[in-house]
């Protein structure tokens, strides 16, 4: 059976450099067979997290459901019928967009965290599907993990969609014009990224 591969795209623009880098990335798994679907953040209902908690309350493996009512449950059961995931934005100010951001933080019912304890617990280690992240930036590409928080966002989203990351694109320097050609370097390793997750 052909693997499924969904991408989640945080940047705000069509034709960017996280939306060409996932394209590729896809073109590869679809190569190897894969089938895949992108979700672009910016055409999806996602309200903002209410701190209610109430995703967190109940315990078990089973992630708790959030108490508003949107594009996130929809878009949550796609990714666990899923095989793999390619997460992907832009670094904004040391860190993911904030949509991303807003999508992350709808993801806690991943965890267990009822009133009176003082700190979340992971409501289960197992890691069914693949990540691959991506990230762009306007500094060199070896210092998004170094001096961003995007890396660590990233990784912690592919955490709690049970995903672990197997391969990593950070992108430098693709700010120094409106729409920023993919080096031949990069579309190489996000092709041979997207063979990973077929
Ligand atoms: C509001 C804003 C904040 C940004 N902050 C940073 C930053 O903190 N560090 C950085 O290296 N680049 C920063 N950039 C550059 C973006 O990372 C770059 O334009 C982006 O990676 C391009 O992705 P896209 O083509 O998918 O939109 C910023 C750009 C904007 C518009």
């Amino acid at each position: 059976m052909s693997a499924k591969v969904v991408a989640i795209v945080g940047s705000y623009r069509r034709g960017g450099t996280i939306d060409s880098a996932v394209k590729i990335i896809l073109e590869g798994a679809r190569e190897r067979g894969a089938q895949t679907h992108t979700v672009y953040l910016t055409e999806q209902h996602i309200e903002f997290c209410r701190n209610c908690r109430e995703c967190m309350q109940t315990p078990g493996e089973q992630r708790g459901k959030c108490a508003q009512t949107d594009d996130l449950e929809t878009m949550l059961q796609e990714i666990e019928a899923a095989d793999a995931v390619v997460l992907g934005s832009p670094v904004n100010c040391y860190n993911v967009t904030a949509i991303f951001r807003r999508l992350m933080e709808r993801l806690v019912g991943a965890a267990y965290w009822p009133w009176g304890q003082n700190a979340p617990r992971p409501r289960t280690k197992r890691r069914p599907r693949k990540a691959v992240l991506v990230a762009s930036s306007a500094m060199p590409g070896f210092l998004i993990p170094l001096a961003t928080g995007a890396a660590r966002a990233l990784r912690l989203t592919a955490g709690m969609l049970g995903a672990k990351p197997v391969g990593r694109l950070w992108i430098g320097l693709a700010a120094s014009e409106p729409y920023h050609p993919l080096p031949p370097r990069t579309r190489v390793r996000a092709r041979r990224l997207g063979w990973k997750l077929a």
